[in-house]
């Protein structure tokens, strides 16, 4: 039997996590929790929307570690808005951000093993690379 692919084993973790309806929310919970800096940055954030928005985050990686040419660009979108010039999202803060995700979805996700964790670092920390270059 072919192994899956990074994409196919992120995808299915992740569609296990979100399951739970807690696991978004729970996630932003401990990323605010992590330092004053970063509870600073989401101080407007209307968290209604944000749940959504990680979602649609989240998926975003996984089509842009897959090399899709739409997803690329709007990784490089994401990447501005997130620049020095806009929310200054400091290089450093993206570490807390994936530990925190994948802590989080370790918790949740009842057949998270080593491989699963090895695909969300490898999708996350494609797109991460991508915006800390940018920054
Ligand atoms: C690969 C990593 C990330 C992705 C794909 C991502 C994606 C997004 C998207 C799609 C939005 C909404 C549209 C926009 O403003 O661009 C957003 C907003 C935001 N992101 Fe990120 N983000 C990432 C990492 C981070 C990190 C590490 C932080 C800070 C710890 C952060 C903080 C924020 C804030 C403060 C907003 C604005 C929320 C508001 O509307 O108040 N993001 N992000």
């Amino acid at each position: 039997m072919k192994e899956p692919t990074s994409k196919q084993l992120f995808l299915h973790s992740m569609t296990r996590c979100m399951e739970d309806d807690t696991f978004i929310p729970t996630f932003y919970e401990r990323l605010l929790n992590a330092s004053d800096e970063v509870r600073a940055k989401f101080r407007f954030t209307d968290f209604d929307k944000q749940n959504a928005m990680l979602r649609r985050s989240l998926l975003l990686c996984a089509e842009a570690t897959a090399g899709r040419t739409e997803a690329l660009r709007e990784v490089n979108e994401r990447a501005t808005t997130h620049d020095r010039d806009h929310l200054n999202i400091e290089p450093h803060l993206y570490a807390v951000w994936t530990d925190t995700l994948i802590a989080t979805a370790s918790d949740f996700d009842l057949q998270w093993n080593a491989d699963v964790e090895a695909a969300w670092r490898k999708i996350l920390g494609h797109v991460v690379q991508q915006m800390i270059r940018r920054y």
